[in-house]
């Protein structure tokens, strides 16, 4: 499987992608908007998988190119550019690419983060808006800790929570979540769950703040 990780220059993009291609044999393409930049990123997970003996191609494109090439698109972008960002690139997608959204709208004062959805309920729900009606989008990985992520030597040890509205393209994001070791993606409902999970981002944050022992916490449940 092809997937592109759009805004793979950020820190939940480069985590996934080291992952991905550390755990994985699928192949993982850069996206930005400057391919320049998604280009000398994607070399840096390269060199960076190099030194653990892990010899992977990363390529690197504009976020439009990696998507029309891929069959899984991760929205890896802050949430007030997601719609653009699909909108970018909505032309080129086949009927039967999926899109995954991981991101949370949140917002900052001196307390801490607070969530701070869009109009629309969710930004997983945002992206399901400005995707093409056949497009799948699938919400997930909005709980995960992208430095946690981006350091191979720390079992991850984490929960996923999943929603989407299309059984096939959850199945296959509930594969790519479960091949990444130490990740168990969880079902939790249709695009309309989503605040649910995207609420749970700024407690995990706020948690790291005031507690250094939770520095790059996640959720596990059971
Ligand atoms: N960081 C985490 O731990 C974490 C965990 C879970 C979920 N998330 C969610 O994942 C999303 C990305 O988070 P992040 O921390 O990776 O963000 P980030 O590092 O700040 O940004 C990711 C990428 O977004 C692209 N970008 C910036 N401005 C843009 C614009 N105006 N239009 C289109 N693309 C733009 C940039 O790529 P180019 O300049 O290369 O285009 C950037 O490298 C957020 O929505 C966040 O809520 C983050």
């Amino acid at each position: 499987m092809r997937i592109a990780l759009c805004g793979g220059t950020g820190d939940i993009g480069e985590g996934l992608a080291l992952r991905w291609a550390y755990d994985t044999d699928h192949e993982v393409l850069i996206g930005s908007r400057d391919p320049e930049k998604a280009r000398t990123k994607a070399q840096e997970y390269e060199t960076e998988l190099d030194s653990r003996g892990v010899d992977r191609t990363v390529k690197g494109f504009a976020n439009e190119m990696a998507a029309d090439r891929a069959d899984v698109v991760v929205l890896a972008v802050p949430p007030y550019y997601v719609r653009d960002t699909v909108e970018g690139f909505a032309g080129r997608l086949d009927r039967d690419t999926v899109l995954v959204s991981p991101a949370v709208g949140m917002q900052r004062d001196d307390a801490g983060l607070h969530y701070h959805p869009p109009s629309e309920g969710s930004v997983t729900a945002v992206a399901a808006a400005a995707a093409p009606d056949e497009v799948a989008v699938v919400g997930a990985f909005h709980n995960l800790s992208a430095g946690r992520l981006a350091n191979l030597d720390v079992e991850l040890d984490q929960d996923t929570l999943l929603v989407g509205d299309d059984e096939d393209a959850v199945d296959i994001v509930r594969m790519l979540a479960a091949e990444i070791e130490g990740l168990r993606p969880l079902y939790a409902g249709p695009v309309a769950n989503a605040a649910e999970i995207e609420s749970l981002t700024p407690l995990l944050i706020n948690l790291a703040k005031y507690n250094d022992e939770l520095h790059d916490a996640g959720v596990q449940f059971g």
